[in-house]
C-alpha cells in the first residue's frame, strides 16, 4: 500500500512535490489557519507520517489517536517543544526537525531586531508616518549603538553562532556567551564564556538563543533583569517562555532595562491589548525568524525527506535524538 501522510497545514511546494513524487497518498490541513485539534486528532488516524508545525500541539492524545501504524513525525521547524517526545521514544517513532536550514535567516532576523531596538527603526518610522517628527533634531531619537559593545548570547548554538559571526563586523568590542558548556566553535567568533550572571552583568545587549527547556523556561524575569545594566537592550528569538512576560513589562515600563526586541512571546499572537505592545521600547515581531522564501521552501522540503526516509526504513536527514 502507499504510504500515507497527513499534513496540518498549506505549506511550501518543495515539500509537497517530494512527498508526491514519492507516490504517498497525501492528507491535508488546506488552510494557512491551524488545524483545529479535533480535526488533527481525526486526520492522523491510521497515517504513516504525520507533517506538523510549531503550532501543533503534537501531545499523547494525538500519537495515541494516530494509531500503531504512525511511523515518523516531522516537524517543519527547529522547535520541538510541542511534540510529546516521550510518548514518541516509548511508541519508537521516528522524530525528524529541520536545524541548520534556517540558521542563516534566524540569526540575520535576530540581528534587524537588534539594530531595530537599538537605533529606534520601528519607533521612528512611526513618527514620520503620524507627523509627530518635526525637525532633525540633535537629542531626538537617540540610541545605544553596537560599535564598541559587549554582547551576551544566551545559548551559543547553531544560531547564536551564526548571530555572533554576524555582530562581529559592526566593530562590538566583547562577545561574551554562556550555556550549559563551553564550546570549542567559540573561539572562531572571539567568544569567551561566563556565567550567566557575569553576562547580565556585563552586556549591553542580551540574546537568548537558546531552546526552550525546563532550565530555560522564565530564566528571564524580575531577578535577570535586575542584574542587567538599565541601558542594556534584551533581544529574544528563542522561544517567548524563556522570558516572565509580566516581569519584562515592568522592567521595560520602569526603565530597569532599557529596551526589547522579541520575534516571539507567550501566546502567538499576543492580544493587541497586551501591555508589552503600548511600550515604545520595545519591539514584538510575529516569529518571522525563518520567513525567508528559500529557506522556507527548504524547511518544507527536509521535512519532506526526513517522512521519507523514516517510511523507507533509511537514515533521516535531520533525525532528533530523543531524550
Ligand atoms: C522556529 O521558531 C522554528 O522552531 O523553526
Ligand atoms: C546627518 O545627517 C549629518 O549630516 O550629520
Amino acid at each position: 500500500a502507499m504510504p500515507s501522510v497527513y499534513i496540518t497545514r498549506r505549506v511550501p511546494p518543495r515539500g509537497l512535490s517530494l512527498l508526491q513524487q514519492r507516490q504517498m497518498q497525501i492528507s491535508q490541513w488546506d488552510s494557512d489557519a491551524p488545524v483545529p485539534q479535533d480535526e488533527l486528532m481525526k486526520g492522523v488516524v491510521g497515517k504513516d507520517a504525520l507533517f506538523c508545525l510549531l503550532t501543533d500541539k503534537i501531545d499523547k492524545n494525538v500519537i495515541q489517536a494516530a494509531g500503531p501504524q504512525l511511523k515518523v513525525i516531522g516537524t517543519m521547524s527547529v522547535g520541538y517543544e510541542h511534540i510529546d517526545l516521550a510518548e514518541c521514544k516509548s511508541r519508537g517513532i521516528i522524530v525528524g526537525y529541520t536545524p541548520d536550514v534556517l540558521t542563516d535567516a534566524t540569526a540575520e532576523l535576530t540581528v534587524a531586531l537588534l539594530l531595530a531596538t537599538s537605533r529606534r527603526i520601528v519607533e521612528g518610522a512611526a513618527a514620520v508616518k503620524s507627523g509627530e517628527w518635526s525637525t532633525w533634531a540633535p537629542l531626538w531619537m537617540c540610541g545605544p549603538g553596537l560599535h564598541g559593545a559587549t554582547v551576551g548570547v544566551v545559548g551559543l548554538g547553531r544560531i547564536g553562532m551564526a548571530t555572533a559571526r554576524r555582530l562581529r563586523p559592526f566593530g562590538i568590542q566583547r562577545l561574551i556567551y554562556t550555556g550549559r558548556s563551553e564550546k570549542a566553535e567559540a573561539k572562531e567568533v572571539d567568544a569567551e564564556f561566563v556565567s550567566f550572571e557575569a553576562l547580565l552583568q556585563q552586556s549591553d545587549f542580551v540574546i537568548a538563543t537558546c531552546p526552550l527547556n525546563e532550565q530555560t523556561k522564565g530564566l528571564f524575569n524580575m531577578k535577570t533583569f535586575s542584574q542587567m545594566k538599565r541601558s542594556a537592550i534584551f533581544i529574544n528569538s528563542s522561544r517567548g517562555g524563556v522570558v516572565d512576560q509580566d516581569d519584562l513589562y515592568t522592567a521595560l515600563n520602569t526603565r530597569l532595562i532599557g529596551a526589547a526586541g522579541l520575534d516571539v512571546t507567550v501566546p502567538e499572537p499576543l492580544p493587541p491589548s497586551h501591555p508589552l505592545l503600548s511600550l515604545a521600547n520595545c519591539v514584538v515581531l510575529p516569529h518571522i525568524g525563518s520567513a525567508n522564501n528559500e529557506t522556507r521552501n527548504t524547511m518544507s522540503a527536509l521535512t519532506a525527506q526526513n517522512i521519507i526516509a523514516a517510511v523507507d526504513g533509511k537514515a533521516l536527514p535531520a533525525q532528533l535524538t530523543l531524550p
